[in-house]
């Protein structure tokens, strides 16, 4: 059990049209600025939740597939996009042929994923020679701060962000807005080293600020970067 079934309807809710605030003011400017002007012929989105991404994605590829685990949050990605192609499977045994996708992302999906050295090795097999691998997802800091993150003063002001325990593995729930799911925290060494081990080279690293948001907001994160995002590619 990981809660996401049980926060479906809630998580539907919060992300609205054009994503929650993460999304619309950080993480998809931050996209779009690195896939613009870039065409693909096929994406597949790994933990595609209510389908977002690939209906964003459409305009730029020929044919888009989705996939997680998680049954209403399926229901509900075929309801916004009927012509869409989206199936219930996880992330770390993915029912395609190897090398079927020129584009392969997960978008804020990592950390919900329990094996995530299966999921990208998985992900690379899917990718075809010279695709790339989006991955869009939250900093280890982030991740180890569950519990902790914003210490205040007395007058309410953040006087420094709190993270332990980075280098222990380890899930953590997290409540919000009526969700509450098992997120996993892992160093950014494990993760890297993942990628690496798959066979797949670093292309693009970013940890993007906020762009049009509340400056009060876009300090936050200019004092702990909440997301971080990377293109892998698939050596041709
Ligand atoms: C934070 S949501 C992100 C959804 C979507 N990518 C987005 O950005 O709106 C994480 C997603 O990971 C999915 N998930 C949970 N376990 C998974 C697994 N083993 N493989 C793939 N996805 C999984 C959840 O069902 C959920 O849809």
């Amino acid at each position: 059990m990981n809660g996401w079934t049980e926060s479906a309807e809630a998580w539907i809710a919060s992300q609205g049209d054009e994503g929650d605030p993460s999304r619309r003011f950080v993480t998809d400017p931050a996209v779009r600025m690195l896939l613009a002007g870039r065409r693909f012929s096929h994406m597949l989105d790994v933990g595609c939740g209510e389908g977002r991404f690939c209906r964003l994605m459409k305009p730029q590829c020929a044919r888009t597939t989705g996939i997680d685990p998680t049954v209403p949050l399926i229901d509900a990605a075929r309801r916004l996009d009927p012509d869409g192609d989206y199936v219930i499977a996880g992330g770390e045994a993915l029912p395609f042929a190897d090398a079927a996708f020129d584009l392969v992302a997960s978008y804020l999906s990592l950390g919900d994923i329990p094996d995530y050295r299966a999921a990208i090795s998985e992900m690379a097999r899917v990718l075809a020679p010279g695709g790339t691998l989006l991955v869009v997802n939250v900093t280890a800091f982030n991740s180890a701060g569950a519990g902790l993150r914003w210490e205040r003063d007395l007058l309410g002001r953040k006087t420094a962000y709190r993270f332990d325990r980075y280098m222990d593995e380890r899930a953590d729930w997290e409540d919000w807005k009526g969700i509450r799911i098992l997120n996993y925290h892992r160093p950014l060494s494990a993760y890297m080293q993942a990628f690496l081990s798959a066979g797949l080279t670093l292309r693009h690293f970013d940890e993007p600020l906020p762009q049009g948001a509340d400056p009060d907001w876009t300090l936050d994160f200019a004092r702990a970067p909440l997301f971080v995002v990377m293109a892998w590619q698939k050596p041709a």
